[in-house]
């Protein structure tokens, strides 16, 4: 029999939480305990090519032109089965090629932008047609935050209903379209020691403060988002660096504790409050690794990106602009 191939490439942008996403109520769904609401940067994407092939026997994986062992293709293959299930074609495996592009030395390989790429490049290739909100419900499973990165802008995740998957699901917030954009400062570019997954995991289980977070998310969702309508940066940031500074403190409250901050990010927090104290508007957030992102004016992001260059090197800082939804390319 002539083998059949269908293929198709896609390119998504990372984002980063304003409120964060710490916590799953249903871990084989990746129903999250809380929304989120994010903001999709054009620095740092994905490009992933899928071609399923009815001639293989097993899926391939590639990543930055490395073939991939079992443990990593074994997440790729569960991720490829909820799209073989829609497709109706349970035995069409897939060779896969991602290519993650980061600015040099900032080595921000994101789970976000790579499971939507994935999603993406998957619903063309098997011609499925899945609406974009639907399709956010898929690219949630391979992680949850890149449900948020199918989409450009402010994006909101909803954390749903009960154990009703089609509920819980990201869309689009505001465009982002004004004087805004982030600096991330890279403090350290080895994989983190605690991973998002089992670092959210364990601080839902063990930190006593956990009891507190959906509640705190609520309040911060309800204040950031009339700021972020108002294009009132100063409120937004605020919010902001609170929600993250009260996710580390859970995470320090754990048992055992643990902390993904690292000296060098406990100096970039001291210059985020001196450029406050200079007048400009900056404000810091962090996630699941020692590395800083500022949020601040794009017209004053090179006096801030300036701010840190001299303790931590020009090629560590870069400066991102709000990024677009996720889009097809042409294959090569
Ligand atoms: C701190 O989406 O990486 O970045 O769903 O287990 O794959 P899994 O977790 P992941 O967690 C992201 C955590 C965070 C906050 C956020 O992005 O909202």
């Amino acid at each position: 029999m002539t083998k059949q191939l269908f293929s198709a490439k896609f390119r998504a942008h990372t984002n980063i939480a304003l409120i964060k996403y710490w916590g799953k109520r249903n871990k084989e769904l990746f129903l999250p305990v809380t929304n989120s609401l994010s903001l999709t940067l054009d620095a740092f994407y994905t490009d992933t090519e899928v071609e399923f092939d009815t001639s293989l026997t097993s899926d391939v994986f590639y990543l930055d032109g490395v073939l991939q062992n079992d443990f990593h293709t074994a997440k790729v293959s569960r991720f490829l089965d909820l799209f073989r299930k829609e497709a109706n074609r349970p035995n069409l495996f897939a060779t896969v090629r991602s290519i993650n592009h980061v600015p040099t030395a900032a080595g921000l390989a994101s789970s976000a932008s790579a499971f939507a790429a994935l999603a993406g490049a998957c619903n063309l290739a098997l011609d499925l047609a899945i609406d974009t909100q639907t399709l956010s419900t898929f690219a949630r499973q391979g992680s949850g935050s890149a449900s948020r990165s199918l989409l450009g802008g402010f994006v909101e995740w909803h954390k749903g209903q009960g154990d009703d998957s089609a509920s819980s699901y990201a869309e689009v917030f505001d465009d982002a379209d004004w004087d805004l954009a982030m600096v991330f400062v890279i403090i350290n570019r080895q994989a983190k020691k605690v991973d998002s997954r089992l670092g959210m995991e364990h601080t839902n289980e063990t930190s006593p403060f956990y009891e507190l977070w959906p509640r705190e998310v609520a309040k911060d969702l309800e204040k950031i988002k009339p700021a972020i309508k108002a294009h009132d940066i100063d409120t937004v940031g605020t919010i902001a660096e609170h929600n993250a500074m009260k996710m580390h403190a859970m995470t320090i409250a754990a048992n055992p504790s643990f902390t993904y901050w690292e000296p060098g990010s406990i100096e970039a927090m001291q210059i985020v409050r001196r450029l406050r104290e200079e007048g400009i508007s900056a404000y810091l957030t962090m996630d699941a690794g020692p590395n800083v992102k500022v949020l601040c004016r794009a017209s004053e992001a090179e006096r801030v990106k300036a701010a840190f260059v001299s303790r931590f090197g020009e090629e560590q800082i870069v400066i991102a602009k709000p990024g677009p939804n996720a889009y097809p390319l042409d294959k090569e």
